[in-house]
């Protein structure tokens, strides 16, 4: 009953950033905002504003994490990129160092929880970005099949 009347009173204040997010998924973002909180916030910046000096290698020759607001460029991926990333992890390929600078999150979260965070990073963009972002996705959506997911991971 409280945590449906916070969430009622959060939906009022944040109403103007979410418009455009539709149907079912909707209803994903405070999931969402949650596994963004513990597990990327750290790196990624508590309002997704990424780390200092984030577009230069840093001392070790590496790319800092880089903002997901309308500032960075995480909403030129498509969904089905972006599940990727967060799921296997990421580096640039000019990183000095070999190692995942972005874990790979699939060990730590279910496919449903990389959803979630994913529409969650959707909040932060501007109209335009998540209209550019939608038709990338129309080409390259999310996986919808978790049982194909589990078996990729077992066959590797
Ligand atoms: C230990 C630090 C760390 C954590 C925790 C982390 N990231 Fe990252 N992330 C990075 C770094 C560093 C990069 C940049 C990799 C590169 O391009 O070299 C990155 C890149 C990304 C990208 C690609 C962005 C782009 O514009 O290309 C996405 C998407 C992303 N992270 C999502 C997430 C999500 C979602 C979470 C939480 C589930 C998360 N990250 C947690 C460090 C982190």
């Amino acid at each position: 009953m409280r945590s449906a009347l916070l969430l009622a009173a959060f939906g009022v204040v944040v109403q103007p950033t979410w418009a455009g997010v539709t149907g079912e998924r909707a209803e994903r973002i405070e999931p969402g905002r949650r596994i963004y909180e513990a597990q990327c916030a750290a790196c990624h910046g508590l309002r997704a504003e990424g780390q200092l000096a984030w577009e230069r290698p840093n001392a070790d020759g590496e790319l800092p994490a880089p903002p997901h607001d309308r500032s960075g460029h995480t909403w030129k991926h498509s969904d089905a990129m972006l599940y990727r990333i967060v799921a296997k992890g990421w580096r640039d390929p000019f990183n000095k160092t070999q190692r995942l600078t972005m874990p790979a999150f699939e060990q730590t979260l279910t496919a449903q929880e990389i959803h979630d965070v994913i529409e969650y990073l959707k909040t932060q963009w501007t109209p335009k970005q998540r209209a550019f972002q939608r038709e990338e996705s129309r080409r390259a959506p999310v996986p919808t099949t978790v049982p194909a997911l589990t078996t990729e991971r077992k066959n590797r």
